[in-house]
């Protein structure tokens, strides 16, 4: 495999910083660019921040830093993104700016650079299917929409076949499924995901877009409380509070875990397999978040039962678990870290955190623009 130069946009977050130690680790060339947001950073650039990458501190939307970054780069990772699902909905602009706006600047720079760039590697993200995949006894297999108003309000939880109105299963969710984003995040990765692959595919540069499902891992900025419900969830119990679960409980995710991704990530630098295509990056595994919260509190050894306080968040889907079997056959990606041996790793590491707990501030802050009843 030869050594590449390599540009990593959003290298110091959570996954991004966690693909630059391995590109590193394996002899590439590795820049960054980021922005330290304020919000996932604190004041501080983070410790994790690897020094023997280049780093430059700018705005995805500054075309002069984009330059500076896109000089002698072979392959592009494009991790930056603004990524709180409730957040996107009352500050629409600042998402669409830095996710939208951010990538098509930085597309617009590779165009002028294409046959020096060859390979484009964006992050997309399972939101952008609202609702997973769904089996009906009656039917056979359904994509159905957002519960309705009137249901979640009755609180029915369980999603209705959009035909016969019969109780559904979930089944794991194939990229075919047809797209059905349900916030202005979701939109923003929408927008990322298909401008990278309609741009890639006009100007011939290899370009694979990967559908993150729930990851977690070390580095997740538990003090931010826009960020997923994994480290929100460790936020609170380190705090000693109890977690709040929204609905029943019985919603679930396919939790991945960060390593996971970053392997599918180096399996797409090595080979032309994906190219030019979306792919699930998830585990195949269902897990509900009151199992999740469960888990988390047992890890951490606290004594502490979540809150199950029956409302909802404006957006939430019920269900979403990944069908992975195209990633198997074209990049030969099979997750190995499972919950049982990745959640012990990531709560070594909470334990010896300090997290700021902001999760009221951010739910009274939904509730005020009316994004949870
Ligand atoms: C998450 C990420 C999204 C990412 C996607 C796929 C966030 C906010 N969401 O979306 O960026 O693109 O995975 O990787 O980072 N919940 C509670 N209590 C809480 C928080 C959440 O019960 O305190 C519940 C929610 O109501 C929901 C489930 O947990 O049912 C998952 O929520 P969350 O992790 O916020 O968002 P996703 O929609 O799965």
């Amino acid at each position: 495999m030869s050594k590449k130069k390599v540009l990593v946009t959003g290298g110091a977050g959570f996954i991004g910083s966690h693909l630059v130690d391995a590109l590193v680790r394996r002899g590439h060339e590795v820049r960054i660019l980021d922005k330290l947001i304020e919000q996932v950073h604190g004041s501080a650039a983070p410790e994790h921040l690897n020094l023997r990458a280049e780093f430059i501190q700018a705005d995805i939307c500054d075309k002069e830093a984009i330059r500076r970054a896109l000089d002698g780069i072979d392959v592009v990772y494009h991790e930056a993104a603004e990524v709180g699902v409730g957040q996107s909905m009352y500050e629409p602009e600042r998402y669409m700016r830095a996710n939208t706006m951010g990538t098509t600047i930085l597309l617009e720079e590779i165009r002028l650079r294409r046959t020096q760039i060859k390979k484009l590697i964006v992050a997309s993200s399972m939101s952008i299917y609202g609702e997973g995949g769904y089996r009906c006894a009656n039917c056979g297999d359904v994509a159905p929409p957002l519960r309705s108003v009137e249901q979640l309000r009755g609180r029915e939880w369980d999603i209705k076949c959009p035909v016969c109105n019969s109780a559904l299963s979930p089944i794991s969710t194939k990229e075919d499924k047809p797209l059905f984003p349900t916030s202005v995040y979701a939109i923003s990765k929408q927008d990322q995901e298909q401008l990278c692959l309609v741009m890639g595919r006009a100007y011939g540069v290899p370009t694979v877009a990967f559908r993150y499902f729930n990851v977690y891992g070390t580095r997740q900025a538990l003090s931010n409380p826009y960020t997923g419900v994994c480290a929100i969830f460790c936020s609170r119990l380190l705090n000693d509070r109890a977690p709040v679960i929204f609905e029943d409980g019985e919603q679930s995710r396919d939790f991945i875990h960060v390593d996971d991704i970053v392997e599918a990530n180096l399996l797409a630098l090595d080979s032309d397999g994906a190219d030019f295509q979306a792919l699930n990056i998830g585990t195949g595994v269902a897990t509900s978040v009151s199992e999740m919260s469960r888990m988390l509190a047992e890890g951490l050894g606290k004594d502490i039962q979540p809150q199950i306080v029956g409302e909802y968040r404006e957006g939430d889907i019920r269900h979403c678990v990944a069908d992975i079997s195209r990633a198997q056959r074209l990049l030969g990606y099979q997750p190995k870290v499972s919950l049982q041996t990745g959640l012990p790793e990531l709560l070594e590491w909470v334990k010896m955190q300090t997290a700021t707990d902001m999760v009221d501030h951010a739910k009274s802050e939904l509730a005020s623009h009316d994004l949870v009843h």
